[in-house]
């Protein structure tokens, strides 16, 4: 008993999603963002690109869920991206506004 209440105990204090987004290129995401990104969400948002990531019920809450949007996103585009782009984009979006830790 004693046992698994302190496994249990150990898995909480685990983060809950690693975050991939801290080791991808900044700079190249942030090009790659421009390019490809900001066009498409800006015309959604009164022409602000930032405030799709920015709205208080933003849908990206934690790296999982932003990992997800990457793709989805990039299935919007057609799937031109590769696995890295999408992780240099996290990074740039990560360090810019989600701030996942
Ligand atoms: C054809 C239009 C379009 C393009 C191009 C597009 N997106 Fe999106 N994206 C959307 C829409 C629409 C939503 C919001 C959906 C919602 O709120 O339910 C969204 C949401 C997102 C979100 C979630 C934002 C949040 O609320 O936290 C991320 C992250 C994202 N896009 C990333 C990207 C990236 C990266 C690219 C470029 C590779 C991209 N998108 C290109 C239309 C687009």
């Amino acid at each position: 008993m004693m046992k698994h209440l302190t496994l249990a105990l150990s898995l909480v204090a685990l983060p809950a999603f690693a975050n991939p987004f801290h080791k991808g290129d900044f700079a190249a995401g942030k090009q790659l963002h421009e390019a490809q990104c900001d066009g498409c969400h800006a015309g959604r948002f009164n022409g602000d690109p930032a405030r799709i990531y920015t709205r208080p019920d933003r849908r990206a809450n934690n790296p999982d869920q932003l990992a997800q949007w990457l793709t989805t996103c990039n299935a919007n585009l057609g799937n031109n991206l590769f696995p890295e782009d999408e992780l240099n984009i996290g990074t740039y979006l990560n360090r810019t506004y989600y701030k996942f830790k």
